[in-house]
C-alpha cells in the first residue's frame, strides 16, 4: 500500500478535515462500542430469529412503500417483514394508514394482492366482513346469529404507526416508539440537498440469498472486503481511507471517494477505469493535463457545468458530493448509497422462518428524465436503455442468485454470503473479530443487542 500517515481509529480518514462542525460532511465523534467478539449464534439460531421477531421488528421503523405508489384514498399496498403482513393505505381524509393484515373475525388475510384500490375499505373473502379506510368494522355478516358478548371485543383492525420521509413509508408496531424524523436523525437534513421526495424507483430487484440477513448488512456496511472480492473496482475506488461516523439509533454512515485509485495500487497515470470514468462526464483523458490524483476534482467540476448546460441545480451539494459514495445505514435492515444522479438502496429483510436466508432488494432511484441526453451513471448498474421516465411504477423482479443478474460486485458478494454463513457456524468460529475499518458493523451489533439482550438472554 501507498504510504499513509498513521491510523487514527477515532477519526478515521475525514473527507473534509477542514470542514466546519455543522456541516453535512463533518467527522461525527467517534462512539466506543468496544471490540468484545460478536457472537455468533445471532446469525442462525432459530431462538434468536424469534427474539428478534418479537423485540427488534416490532419496534423499529420498517420501510414499506413510496407515497406515489398510494396518491388516493383507498388506494393500498401489502408489505411484509417475518411473518407479518400489514396493509397501507390512505384514509377517506388522504391520511396514510395502517393495518395488520389480519382479519379479526377467525384470522384470515384481509387482502392477498401486493396493491390495489378498494375506496370502499376492505371486505374480508372468508365470511364477507367489512372495514372502513378507517380500520373500523364496518360489517359483521349475519351478526343476530353472534351472542352479544362474542361481538364485546374489538372487531376492528390492529392499527400500527405510519409516518413518512421523503416519500418514504415506513411502519412501526411500537406505538411507544420515537417519531420516524427523530429516529432518522442527522439523515433528515443531510438528504435535504437529494430531493429523495421527487425521486422515483427505476428498478427493484429481489432474491433470496443464502445468509442470515444480518451476514449481508454487515458486509456492507465495510469497504474492507472491496481488496479481496471486488478488486475490479479499486482502479477508481478508494476503499481504504473511508470517512466513518456513527450516530444515534444505530445509524451510521460511511463515504468513500470514488473517481480516484485505491492506495494499494501503485500505477501511475491514468488507469482505464478512470479514464472511462472521465470520458462519462465529457473530459477527455489524452489532453488532460493533471496527474491520476487531479481527477476526482476535475470530475467534480466536470459534473458541475455538465448540471448546469442540463439545468439541473447541483448548487446544495458539496463537491465531494458529487463524486463519492455517502452511504447510510438506517437501522436495523436499510444503506442508501445516495449520489445527486439517483440513489442505490439496499433492503435486507428476514426469511419468514428460515434464519439461514434473507430477502434483498437492490432499488435504484432517480428523478425521473424526459431527456435522453441525462443517462443514469454507470454505477448505478441500470442495464442499457433502461426507462428512466418515472411513467410507469417498476415492478419486482424477482431472480435466482445463482444466476446472477444483480451487477458484478452484487454476484461477488451473494456467493461469498453463503460461504460466511457455513463458516459462521462451525463450533470453531468463536465470533467477529473487528477492525475500526469494520466499526459501522460493532455500532449496529451494539445496537442491536439494545433490542435483543446479551445472547444467551433472550427469553
Ligand atoms: S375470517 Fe374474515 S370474515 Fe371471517
Ligand atoms: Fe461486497
Amino acid at each position: 500500500m501507498a504510504h499513509q500517515p498513521a491510523y487514527d481509529y477515532r477519526q478515521t480518514w475525514p473527507v473534509n478535515p477542514e470542514a466546519p462542525r455543522d456541516s453535512y460532511e463533518a467527522k461525527a465523534p467517534y462512539v466506543d462500542n468496544g471490540v468484545q467478539p460478536i457472537s455468533p449464534e445471532r446469525y442462525w439460531s432459530a431462538d434468536y430469529m424469534d427474539a428478534e421477531r418479537k423485540l427488534l421488528w416490532s419496534r423499529v421503523w420498517n420501510w414499506a412503500g413510496r407515497e406515489e405508489d398510494i396518491p388516493d384514498p383507498g388506494d393500498y399496498i401489502t408489505f411484509e417483514i417475518g411473518k407479518e403482513s400489514f396493509i397501507v393505505t390512505r384514509d377517506d381524509d388522504n391520511r396514510l394508514r395502517a393495518y395488520f393484515n389480519v382479519c379479526p373475525h377467525r384470522g384470515n388475510r384481509l387482502v392477498s394482492d401486493e396493491e390495489g384500490c378498494r375506496p370502499g375499505g376492505f371486505t374480508c373473502p372468508f365470511h364477507n366482513w367489512r372495514f372502513g379506510l378507517d380500520g373500523k368494522i364496518a360489517h359483521v355478516t349475519d351478526r343476530e346469529t353472534f351472542r352479544p358478548e362474542a361481538l364485546c371485543r374489538s372487531m376492528d383492525l390492529v392499527e400500527v404507526r405510519c409516518e413518512s420521509w421523503e416519500g418514504f413509508i415506513f411502519l412501526n408496531m411500537d406505538r411507544e416508539a420515537k417519531p420516524l424524523l427523530e429516529y432518522l436523525g442527522p439523515l433528515v437534513d443531510h438528504a435535504k440537498p437529494y430531493r429523495l421526495k421527487d425521486m422515483r424507483i427505476m428498478r427493484r430487484v429481489q432474491a433470496v440469498w443464502e445468509s442470515n440477513w444480518k451476514v449481508a448488512v454487515d458486509g456492507f456496511n465495510e469497504a474492507y472486503h472491496v481488496h479481496a472480492i471486488h478488486p475490479q473496482i479499486l482502479p477508481v475506488f478508494n476503499d481504504y481511507n473511508a470517512q466513518i461516523d456513527l450516530y444515534p439509533n444505530g445509524m451510521s454512515r460511511m463515504v468513500t471517494k470514488f473517481a480516484t485509485q485505491s492506495p494499494r495500487m501503485d500505477a501511475d497515470g491514468l488507469n482505464p477505469g478512470l479514464r472511462a470514468t472521465m470520458i462519462e462526464v465529457g473530459l477527455d483523458p489524452d489532453s488532460f493535463a493533471g496527474t491520476k490524483d487531479d481527477v476526482r476534482q476535475a470530475i467534480q467540476k466536470a459534473k458541475r457545468q455538465r448540471a448546469e448546460r442540463l439545468g439541473l441545480d447541483f448548487s446544495g451539494f458539496l463537491d465531494n458530493q458529487l463524486t463519492d459514495d455517502w452511504n447510510y445505514d438506517i437501522f436495523p435492515n436499510i444503506q442508501l448509497g445516495i449520489h445527486p444522479e439517483g440513489v442505490s438502496m439496499l433492503y435486507f429483510r428476514p426469511h419468514p422462518h428460515d434464519p439461514r436466508k434473507f430477502i434483498f432488494d437492490v432499488i435504484v432511484m432517480m428523478p425521473p428524465q424526459e431527456d435522453a441526453q441525462i443517462l443514469p451513471p454507470a454505477y448505478m448498474g441500470l442495464p442499457e436503455g433502461w426507462d428512466i421516465s418515472g411513467r410507469e411504477k417498476a415492478e419486482i423482479q424477482h431472480i435466482d442468485w445463482r444466476e446472477g443478474g444483480l451487477g458484478e460486485v452484487f454476484d461477488q458478494d451473494s456467493s461469498l454470503f453463503a460461504e460466511v454463513q457455513r463458516g459462521i457456524e462451525s463450533m470453531a468460529f468463536k465470533g467477529s473479530i473487528l477492525s475500526e475499518q469494520e466499526q459501522r458493523i460493532g455500532h449496529f451489533h451494539a445496537e442491536l443487542d439494545r433490542y435483543i439482550g446479551q445472547p444467551g438472554a433472550q427469553g
